[in-house]
């Protein structure tokens, strides 16, 4: 893994010279993101070796490389699901390639099913913590200690400070925003009834199936996170009859603005 990385990583730096700071991971719905940076390159995932390629509807596949502000970002214009069929290496491959591109601070989006009675669709979620019930952990196998250490602390999955910023400039912004618990589950099947019933009960406030393998493996490299979450269905006995992944994508475009508003303020000004 150690070699795979290094090598990925030498590639991109042969390409560009761009040394960014901050990693964005887009979710459903979310890409027009790219349109707030200041693009310096783009290199289509098909292009990077080592590199999955992205197979998901709604999901474009190139890493983004440009400025917000004088910030440097590189944003992943697409992510990998474990549900699509690739390893827990694969799907948090890119974050190890940030991190050692210069990144120090990954901020990541997701839609997600809502289990909180206060939220509806179009809520912002700024996730707090994450209750992690995928069937693999991403940092299973041999431990390399040159990425992180073996026994991670998961006492600050998601930046306080991160956080405090976002509520600071939500406010500001007059944009509606929540704080809650994601539940991470591997999909690709939505939850039946119970199941989000029991989401609910074991003390979360939305889910979905990305998001908890990246910050996991972030936190192994010590990099900073901070998540972001649309919901785009509510997981409930009233809604659940018509929850499509048409209706996931069309409700995260709705709040997609107010997100991109967020997530652009706070690489600003963090
Ligand atoms: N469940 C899981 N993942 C999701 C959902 C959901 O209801 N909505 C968007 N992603």
């Amino acid at each position: 893994m150690w070699e795979k990385v290094q090598e990925t990583v030498s590639y991109i730096k042969s390409k560009t010279q761009f040394t960014p700071e901050y990693g964005v991971i887009l979710g459903s719905g979310l890409g027009g993101f790219t349109n707030d940076i200041e693009i310096a390159f783009t290199l289509p995932y098909d292009e990077i070796p080592n590199f999955p390629v992205s197979t998901v509807q709604g999901h474009k596949g190139a890493l983004v490389f440009g400025t917000i502000g004088d910030k440097k970002v590189v944003a992943m214009q697409g992510r990998f699901h474990f549900y699509e069929g690739y390893s827990m290496e694969e799907v948090t491959f890119p974050v190890r390639v940030m991190k050692f591109l210069g990144v120090n601070k990954l901020l990541v989006s997701n839609a997600s099913g809502g289990v909180n009675a206060a939220y509806k669709v179009g809520s912002i979620v700024i996730i707090k913590d994450h209750i992690n019930f995928a069937p693999e952990h991403p940092l299973r196998g041999k431990n390399d200690e040159r990425f992180g250490p073996r026994f991670v602390n998961m006492s600050e999955p998601y930046s306080r400070k991160m956080i405090a910023k976002t509520k600071e400039i939500a406010s500001r912004l007059n944009i509606e925003i929540h704080d809650g618990v994601y539940f991470g589950l591997q999909g690709p099947t939505f939850e039946t009834l119970a199941e989000y019933k029991m989401v609910k009960i074991l003390g979360a406030d939305c889910v979905g199936m990305s998001t908890v393998p990246e910050v996991i493996v972030a936190r192994h490299m010590d990099v900073e996170t901070f998540g972001i979450s649309v919901i785009t269905d509510m997981g409930n006995e009233e809604s659940i009859d018509t929850i499509s992944h048409d209706e996931v994508l069309e409700a995260a475009k709705m709040a997609g603005p107010q997100v991109r508003a967020l997530i652009k303020n706070l690489i600003i000004e963090y």
